[in-house]
């Protein structure tokens, strides 16, 4: 039975709100105007950047058409329909050429030139898209269609046109952003840097990374500031089977508590003031990734309980929202705090130090690294070398000893640090030798120390916490000195300014 035109455009309706490969839908609207309208040949053309009119589906057509472009200013017919907004019919004794002579599909040798034709131009809000044309080889074979019908499916066809070419921008601009992201992914993963050293030490936690990357083990990364933990969650995550997707990085310490969990957990449009669009959270983003939590040991509590909810249920509930949302994410967590401690005294939950600490890693201090500050000088030099476009730098072996003798408080950031500065010191005075004087070795370092020394202690004494101790008075000296002001500290106490702030702050000075 033959369908009505309405159950044909029911159809090509419905046609439009489904996915279905590319191509088909073209192919299905030509079809269902054949089922209602008497025609031999039908054809859909859409316009490329050319210019050209390409038939994007035909019938009654050989398929040879498919692969054929058409210009306008070649095909008067074709051209006279896209002049006209309404319907256009050709009279049956027209001279012009039809686009479609030698293709029909049953009797390619006949010409088509006897015969009823019409068409009509397609428009997406007010831009002309593409024609629709229709064949009969029986005259008056339209007479009995109306424009509106003709309108009806010109419409659908430019529809699908529009729905088609938003779905294929779509996808290119998705295409691109997933090869964006893959570059990204790829130069974070190089950013990380590699991991210097040759001490026993060192060969140990390179051994415990290459262990525990490829688990989805949460890793728990302990150690004095500037030990190289980022550096460790790096290459955790590079050797891990996650290393294509991205590593997302959180700084527990710089979360201010009002926006934290929006931030982390993501919210729902209209959650709270400012709340202007959907947001994911960093857990979110992280999502069949690695999410770094870094500064662990700073996130509040009331923080803490919400992260730990995560982390049992796997699941995370945007601010606002009442659905949950199932992620995949290998937590990451460094720290330069004891959090044992921290648990002890009621700063940390025991729970999620628990969740987090199934594998620690402890980074140790670079005092503790054998052999480590000389190969570290070379590896901070090569960088300074590169930056500062020079062939040799190198230090002396007086200097070398000396940074070899140091505490290093601040660790290899320190060291660097301090490199970089006595660098940039040898550069200026045009030596390809970093020596003592370029390093600040300073009189007022050897005072300190010396004055320190009057003061020995006659019973046994906790060595840490007399170090720290004359540490912070150090700081305090330091920063009354300078008027309070921590950076004019450092530069008294030789010291790069992160480092010393961040040190002031674990050892309680106020300035
Ligand atoms: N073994 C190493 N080899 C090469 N560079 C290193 C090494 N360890 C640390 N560094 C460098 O030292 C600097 C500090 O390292 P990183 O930021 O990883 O320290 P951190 O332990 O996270 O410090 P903080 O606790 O202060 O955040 C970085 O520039 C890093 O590249
Ligand atoms: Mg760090």
């Amino acid at each position: 039975m033959q369908p009505s035109i309405n159950q044909v455009l029911l159809q090509i309706a419905l046609d439009l709100s489904t996915s279905l490969p590319s191509g088909h839908h073209y192919q299905r609207l030509i079809a269902a105007l054949n089922r209602v309208l008497p025609c031999e040949a039908s054809a859909l053309f859409v316009f490329d950047e050319m210019g050209f009119l390409q038939p994007v589906a035909v019938s009654g057509l050989s398929e040879e058409v498919l692969g054929k472009k058409f210009l306008p200013d070649n095909h008067p017919r074709l051209k006279a329909i896209l002049g006209c907004t309404t319907p256009l019919r050709f009279p049956s004794t027209s001279e012009l050429p039809d686009p479609f002579d030698g293709f029909l599909k049953d009797d390619p040798n006949s010409s088509i030139d006897v015969h009823d034709c019409m068409g009509c131009s397609l428009y997406v809000e007010d831009n002309l898209v593409g024609v629709l044309t229709l064949d009969a080889m029986k005259v008056g074979a339209f007479d009995q269609i109306d424009d509106i019908t003709v309108e009806t499916f010109a419409a659908l066809a430019a529809a699908t046109i529009r729905n088609i070419t938003m779905v294929e921008a779509l996808k290119r601009s998705n295409k691109k952003h997933q090869n964006i992201n893959k570059l990204l992914i790829e130069e974070a993963r190089t950013k990380g840097g590699q991991l210097v050293g040759v001490s026993l030490e060192i060969q140990r936690l390179r051994d415990n990374i290459k262990m525990v990357a490829h688990s989805n083990y949460a890793v728990l990364i302990s150690g004095e500031t500037g030990t190289g933990k980022e550096l460790v969650a790096h290459e955790l995550h590079a050797q891990s089977q996650r290393s294509d997707k991205p590593m997302v990085y959180v700084n527990c310490a710089a979360l201010p508590e009002s926006i934290a969990e929006s931030e982390l957990f993501g919210h729902v449009k209209g959650a709270f003031t400012g709340a202007n669009s959907h947001r994911a959270g960093k857990f979110e983003l992280a999502d069949s990734g690695t999410i770094f939590l870094d500064e662990i040991g700073e996130l509040p509590l009331l923080l803490q309980a919400k992260l730990l909810r995560v982390i049992q249920q796997g699941e995370v509930q945007r601010v606002g929202a009442d659905k949950n949302l199932f992620i995949d994410v290998r937590i990451i967590a460094a720290t330069n705090r004891d959090l044992e401690l921290e648990v002890s005294e009621g700063r940390f939950r025991s729970d999620l130090f628990h969740r987090l600490n199934v594998f620690p890693i402890h980074v140790p201090p670079l005092r503790e690294r054998k052999g480590d500050i000389a190969v570290l000088t070379g590896h901070i030099l090569d960088k300074v070398k590169l930056q500062f476009n020079i062939n040799t730098l190198h230090v002396h072996p007086r200097s070398l000893q000396y940074l070899e003798e140091q505490k290093w408080v601040g660790n290899v950031r320190e060291l660097e640090h301090t490199l970089m500065r006595a660098a940039l010191r040898s550069i200026q005075d045009q030596q390809a030798v970093i020596t003592e004087e370029h390093l600040g070795v300073s009189g007022m370092v050897i005072k300190g120390v010396s004055s320190a020394t009057d003061d020995m202690p006659d019973q046994p004494i906790v060595m840490r916490e007399a170090v720290e101790r004359y540490q912070k008075q150090l700081i305090e000296h330091g920063l009354k000195k300078s008027g309070g002001i921590w950076s004019k500290a450092a530069d008294f106490l030789k010291m790069d300014r992160g480092n010393l702030y961040k040190m002031g702050k674990k050892l309680g000075v106020k300035p």
